[in-house]
């Protein structure tokens, strides 16, 4: 049941659990949740299906503003070739403007809501009730996306998660970084069970506050 009228912020890094995190925030306060990653996926994904280059801001913008939201559950979305294109999109300005409304109306939404990504405590969130930073080390992510790849090598997995973060981080429009008044989570040492135990007690302690 939702208890309260909400706002959670989960930003991270690739592979950081900041999804699993999310997803069982939402569940325990009975919240609709928005994986803000899968609209960038969405639309690399359009750009490469259209034979083009996710560099090209033009077409990438005009895939933004054109997203079919059915799209949003396409297993391609997963892919690594697709993960690529929507760290390149996700660099132009005008994409991320493209995006911003839905993501902000989804976070405003009566009862409030989970929202995880890169910059939902920085640009969609700012004034969200709680903000959550999740981390590990590039080698604990790499480790845990090898196990959701199992063909891939570990050394390929390792180096396009530090390629993405670079991205990610050093691109001029809304980089990944921790809001000043987020909580940081690293779950390097923490297994799942007890990463989404400790984010649901931020929450519940937080929401005891309000
Ligand atoms: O969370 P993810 O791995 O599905 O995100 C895919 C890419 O989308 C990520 O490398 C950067 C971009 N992204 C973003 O710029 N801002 C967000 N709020 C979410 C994702």
């Amino acid at each position: 049941e939702n208890r309260f009228d909400v706002v959670i912020a989960v930003d991270g890094p690739a592979a950081s659990g900041k999804g699993t995190i999310a997803r069982a925030l939402a569940a325990h306060f009975g919240l609709p949740h928005m994986d803000t990653g899968s609209l960038y996926r969405a639309v690399g994904f359009a750009v490469l299906r259209a034979g083009g280059d996710p560099a090209d801001a033009a077409l990438a913008t005009a895939c933004a503003r054109t997203l079919d939201v059915k799209m949003l559950d396409d297993p391609a979305l997963r892919e690594s070739t697709t993960a690529r294109a929507a760290s390149v999109v996700s660099a132009h300005p005008e994409v991320r403007a493209a995006l911003l409304e839905c993501q902000q109306a989804f976070a405003r939404q009566p009862g409030g809501a989970v929202l995880d990504g890169r910059d939902i405590g920085t640009v969609i969130a700012p004034d969200a009730d709680l903000k959550i930073f999740v981390t590990a080390s590039l080698d604990v992510r790499a480790k845990r996306r090898q196990a959701e790849t199992p063909e891939r090598d570990y050394a390929v997995v390792r180096a396009n998660l530090a390629e993405r973060d670079a991205r990610d981080s050093g691109r001029d429009a809304a980089p990944l970084r921790q809001a000043d008044d987020s909580i940081l989570l690293d779950t390097s040492d923490m297994d799942r069970e007890t990463a989404i135990a400790r984010a649901i007690a931020l929450a519940e302690a937080r929401l005891a506050e309000k």
